[in-house]
């Protein structure tokens, strides 16, 4: 079989970032100024009072100390809580696609590969601008990148579930070298007014390079050995926002068209979900555990990721064989393996294997199997 390669890798980090601080401060504000706005009906049992949210249990809670986001402005204003970006004309590059095309450019040097090699590209990630044209296709159109383009979402897995679909294509022929990117807004689908989850996610967008192992010219590849792609239907983490929100009796406003998620069930049912996977794609590929020496995750939450380890090892995971980046970028959907990857690979030697695994909304879950080639 073909042997296939992620041979560039790039991440655009947002030059805004929030604290948890300076998050907690933002909400807390909000919640005081709606409890003593709401005080009558708090007193009469009509309306329940917001509790105060606190910096210590998020980071317990999650691991999270920091998020990027692309508007903090608009996010901590008590009166807002929400990134203000500004609309642009249609004439403009869209914000997924400006994103795009800087984390592109980075996996594009790094595979010492220029737009005129590149014949695909899949926009993977949870939120999409706009329904259409792709934004894939824009990418396409401001990177001079000819052949086709196309755009596509499974939630959190976005990005293992295009390395399985690229790595297919490159293998079929219906594409020599393909570029995947994962523009990812998470802070725009993200409820700030909600305690229960205003801290979990960040903004980021990751780009990452395929190509035929025999084509590559970056010293620093992996051999894609297999993917494992999953998927079971969950309602524990869902956002209805959709084109028939229009035709429904809903506005803008309505909470359930921005994220919602039961953190708890979600945390019990994905754990065992997703340690299944890499421990039966690993037995499958005839590969023991001592042979991992990485674990690139899906970054939603540090003790979710510290179990999935040590089922996969079956040992605690020493830091530098599990990295998290979680705690800087906080949860970046489908970005955040990728991300891990990018940042911690560079040292990995020759013949060295790792499981890149992402997780999320579905439920999907993705485990690619990696080498490093030189
Ligand atoms: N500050 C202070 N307390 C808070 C709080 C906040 N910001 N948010 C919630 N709490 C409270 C809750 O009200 C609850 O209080 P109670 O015990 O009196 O009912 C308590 O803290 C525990 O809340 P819970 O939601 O059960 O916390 P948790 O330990 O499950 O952590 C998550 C919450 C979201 C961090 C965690 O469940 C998680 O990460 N789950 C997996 C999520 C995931 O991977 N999602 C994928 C998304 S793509």
């Amino acid at each position: 079989m073909e042997q296939i390669v992620i041979s560039g890798t790039g991440v655009f980090t947002p030059e805004e970032s929030i604290t948890n601080k300076e998050l907690v401060e933002s909400y807390n504000k909000y919640a005081e100024q709606y409890n003593s706005k709401n005080k009558k009906d708090i007193d009469l049992g009509k309306k329940a009072a917001l509790d105060l949210s606190n910096e210590e249990f998020i980071f317990n809670a999650s691991g999270i100390k920091n998020r990027y986001v692309m508007d903090k402005k608009g996010i901590l204003d008590p009166e807002i809580m929400h990134p203000i970006l500004d609309k642009r004309s249609d004439d403009q590059p869209s914000i997924l696609a400006e994103m795009s095309v800087k984390a592109a450019k980075q996996a594009l040097d790094k595979s010492g590969k220029t737009s005129n090699d590149i014949d695909a590209v899949i926009t993977a990630c949870s939120n999409l601008e706009r329904a259409y044209p792709a934004i894939s296709i824009e990418v396409q159109e401001l990177l001079g990148i000819k052949g086709f383009a196309f755009d596509m979402n499974v939630a959190c897995s976005s990005a293992t579930f295009a390395i399985q679909a690229a790595a297919d294509m490159i293998r079929s022929g219906s594409a020599k070298t393909i570029l995947i990117v994962d523009p990812e807004i998470c802070s725009g689908h993200l409820d700030f007014k909600d305690r229960d989850c205003h801290f979990i996610f960040g903004d980021v967008c990751t780009a990452m390079i395929l190509e035929r192992k025999d084509t590559a010219k970056s010293e620093n590849c992996f051999e894609i050995l297999s993917t494992k792609c999953i998927t079971q239907f969950s309602n524990n983490i869902r956002n209805n926002f959709g084109f028939l929100n229009n035709a429904k009796k809903s506005s803008p406003l309505d909470r359930d068209l921005l994220f919602m998620q039961q953190g708890r069930k979600v945390f019990k049912e994905v754990v065992p979900m997703v340690s299944k996977l890499i421990t039966d794609h690993l037995d499958e590929e005839n590969i023991q555990t001592k042979e991992i020496k990485r674990l690139w995750l899906h970054q939603a939450n540090k003790s979710m990721n510290d179990l999935i380890g040590k089922k996969v090892l079956g040992r605690t995971p020493e830091k530098h064989e599990q990295p998290n980046i979680l705690q800087d970028y906080a949860n970046t959907s489908s970005a955040g393996s990728i991300i891990a990857f990018s940042k911690f690979s560079d040292d990995m030697n020759k013949n060295e294997i790792g499981v890149l695994c992402s997780f999320g909304a579905g439920y999907s879950a993705g485990s690619i199997i990696l080498k490093k080639t030189s």
